[in-house]
């Protein structure tokens, strides 16, 4: 039987507005009375973000720094990467935050990139597959995948791979994957996952990945021990990011002021590299504001998520990524 938090934070997760933005996100601070993200002493910890040069993933990178972690600043600009390190370690005071330089599309800069970690690295605690985009025009990767899918999915697939025995040795290490709210009206798909240039649009084409891409979190948290890495797929609801303002000028300005500020869209990705209870106790959840989310809410995602499909998009990911992943005891 539920509890009155429980009851109540079931009813808002059922309304999706209420749920997504700033409104869910203080109810439910408040009901579960949450440890706070600043309260946790993470020196000797070694967590790699990508996508921390803005937006949710910036704001992440600043409170794991604050608290003490090892931060590595994995981005695609140089220069902007740098700069953000450089504004982090002033801001923080903790001189341990550096750059590594990859485009998530980029599989060759995706090798270089984990190399970088693992020479400079001797162990890695969390790896969180941060960056994402909505893109208007379609475009492709040097690997002739589709951009979305390319540094969304296939590139953070490869890039776990590469860093997994490192993260078990460590362990338990996490790899978290922030998805979207927007995955709820994907199927899942292999046929489909890149859409051609004659239909491309580029939020369902987002949507898509970001489908696929909590499923493979829930694949990969299938085959490899708990004990060693756990998987945890999140998604930060609506928040206030350059990213929602350029891709989504519209919603941007009607649904403004209830949208979550970076910190609240940031928090249960904070909470899921730094908490060592409820974040180590399970493994494949796809979470928003702390709490273990369905991942389907429509019918026919749900007819479309059969294990012929999950295996096939295992295979197919891992084909285009070019590994055989090693499964860490
Ligand atoms: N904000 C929301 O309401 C919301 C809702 C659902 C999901 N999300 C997800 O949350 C994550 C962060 O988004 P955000 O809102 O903070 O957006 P943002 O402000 O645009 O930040 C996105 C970050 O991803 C990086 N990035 C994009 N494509 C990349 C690539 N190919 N290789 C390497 N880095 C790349 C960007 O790098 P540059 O700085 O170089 O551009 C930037 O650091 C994304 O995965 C997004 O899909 C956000």
């Amino acid at each position: 039987m539920k509890r009155g938090p429980e009851l109540i934070d079931a009813a808002l997760e059922g309304l999706i507005a209420p749920s997504f933005t700033r409104i869910g996100f203080s109810a439910r601070q408040r009901l579960f009375d949450w440890r706070r993200v600043d309260s946790y002493d993470l020196s000797g910890r070694v967590i790699a973000i990508t996508g921390a040069t803005s937006g949710l993933g910036r704001a992440a990178a600043e409170r794991l720094a604050a608290d003490g972690a090892t931060v590595i600043v994995i981005g695609r600009n140089a220069d902007k990467s740098e700069l953000v390190a450089r504004e982090i370690r002033e801001l923080t005071g903790n001189p341990a935050v550096s750059v590594v330089v990859a485009d998530m599309g980029d599989l060759d800069a995706v090798r270089r990139a984990a190399d970088q970690i693992l020479r400079a690295h001797d162990r890695l605690d969390v790896l969180i597959h941060n960056a994402g985009a909505l893109s208007a025009r379609r475009a492709e990767s040097a690997d002739g995948i589709e951009m979305t899918v390319a540094s969304q999915v296939v590139g953070p697939f490869l890039m776990t791979s590469l860093l997994i025995e490192r993260l078990a040795e460590s362990g338990p290490g996490r790899v978290l994957t922030m998805s979207s709210g927007g995955m709820y009206s994907a199927e899942l798909t292999v046929d489909h996952l890149q859409m051609n240039r004659d239909a491309y649009n580029g939020t369902k084409q987002y949507a898509l990945a970001k489908r696929a891409q909590v499923t493979l979190s829930e694949l990969w948290a299938q085959r490899v021990a708990a004990g060693s890495v756990v998987f945890h797929a999140l998604h930060p609801g609506w928040a206030d990011t350059p990213g929602v303002e350029s891709s989504l000028p519209t919603f941007h300005r009607i649904v403004g002021p209830l949208l979550r500020d970076v910190d609240a869209g940031a928090d249960t990705m904070v909470w899921l590299a730094a908490d060592d209870s409820d974040p180590l106790a399970s493994t494949g959840g796809f979470w928003l504001d702390r709490r273990v989310r369905s991942i389907h809410r429509l019918p026919n995602t749900r007819r479309s998520d059969t294990p012929a499909r999950r295996a096939e998009l295992w295979g197919w990911v891992g084909e285009r990524a070019g590994v055989t992943v090693p499964v860490p005891r």
